[in-house]
């Protein structure tokens, strides 16, 4: 059965549980932490951090920002606990739905490190191509909307 997800502002309600999501491990270098992120998107406003809802429960984080008609989303997380049950597709979804309900959109790009095989693998089955390095040396993957 296909996951439905919804995509929330973090407030002062939700914080502790976004705080509280964990990836494995071995996955702890492929994404910053989460209060990372949120410290970061409060000195930067063209950021957007966003609560990922399973109904009630808050499942992953993501984050994106606009430029023009681009959007990237540049952190995404699933909870370890949560994770294989399809949240990140639904996630992924969500998002494009809402890129493609704005006006001008007509991309959406993601990040990840070039040695993350299964979030290649991930993209590439939502329909995300390779385009490149960045400076960083984040692999670059788009999606026309
Ligand atoms: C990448 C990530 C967001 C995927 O979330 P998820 O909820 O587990 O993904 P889904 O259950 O929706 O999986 C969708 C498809 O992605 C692929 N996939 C997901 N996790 C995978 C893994 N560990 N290995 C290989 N393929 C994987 C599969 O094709 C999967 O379909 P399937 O389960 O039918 O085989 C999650 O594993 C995660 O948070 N990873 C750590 C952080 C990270 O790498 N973030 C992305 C870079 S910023």
């Amino acid at each position: 059965m296909a996951r439905t997800v919804k995509l929330r502002k973090v407030t002062a309600d939700n914080l502790q549980a976004v705080a509280g999501l964990e990836l494995a491990p071995d996955q702890a270098d492929l994404v910053a932490d989460n209060v990372y992120s949120l410290a970061e998107s409060k000195f930067d406003p063209d950021a957007r951090p966003r609560a990922i809802y399973a109904g009630k429960r808050i499942v992953g984080f993501l984050m994106y920002e606009i430029d023009g008609c681009k959007a990237t989303i540049y952190r995404f997380m699933i909870d370890r606990r949560h994770q294989r049950r399809g949240y990140g597709r639904a996630a992924v979804s969500e998002a494009l739905r809402k890129f493609r309900s704005m006006r001008g959109l007509r991309t959406v790009a993601i990040s990840y490190m070039p040695a993350n095989r299964p979030a290649r693998q991930f993209y590439a089955s939502l329909g995300f191509r390779e385009v490149g390095l960045d400076t960083d040396g984040e692999m670059i993957a788009k999606l026309k909307l």
